[in-house]
């Protein structure tokens, strides 16, 4: 098994993985387009793991200078359970690590009894806004209400 970084060419592949373990169902967040803007994302590490010379597996998640984060992870379904999934979470830990984090959180469960498996605990629960128009939409709304209330206080 080879662990080495994405490359632009690794997308279409990574998309029939996706899509065989039913995960492609954001391809605005998770389909080639978004793939190569993670790609030149400084903050970003994204790996795939190849068997056979071809890609079947991926990782890939983001350390802030803080906090490290695994946003998603996937094998394709006929070389799971070979050890594919552990060895792209070391190589990812290990890469945040010398980054500078000093934990690893993953937000995407799926699978929640694998990252258990792997000394992963619940801590935090993660709260998602979708789509961020509706929220920014909402927001501005109230925060225009609230103006002038606030200029009157002033
Ligand atoms: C979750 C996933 C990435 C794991 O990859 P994998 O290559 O099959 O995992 P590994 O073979 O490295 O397994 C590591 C350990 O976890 C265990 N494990 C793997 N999948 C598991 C599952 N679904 N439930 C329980 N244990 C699991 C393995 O038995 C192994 O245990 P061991 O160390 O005692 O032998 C893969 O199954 C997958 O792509 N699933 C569908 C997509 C998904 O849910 N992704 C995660 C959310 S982002």
């Amino acid at each position: 098994m080879l662990i080495r970084d994405f490359v632009p060419s690794d997308a279409q592949k990574i998309v029939e993985i996706l899509k065989a373990n039913q995960q492609y169902g954001h391809p605005e967040l998770d389909g080639p387009e978004a793939m190569l803007r993670v790609h030149k994302c400084p903050a970003a590490e994204f790996l795939v793991a190849e068997e056979d010379m071809q890609v079947v597996g991926f990782i890939r998640g983001v350390y802030d200078g803080s906090r490290a984060v695994i946003h998603i992870a996937s094998v394709q379904p006929e070389y799971q359970r070979r050890g594919i999934g552990k060895a792209l979470v070391l190589e990812i830990a290990k890469r945040f690590k010398e980054r500078g984090a000093t934990s690893l959180m993953v937000t995407v469960p799926g699978e929640a009894d694998f990252w258990r498996k792997l000394s992963f605990r619940v801590t935090t629960r993660i709260m998602t806004a979708y789509p961020i128009e509706l929220l920014i939409q909402r927001l501005e709304e109230e925060v225009k209400k609230a103006a002038p209330a606030r200029q009157e206080e002033a």
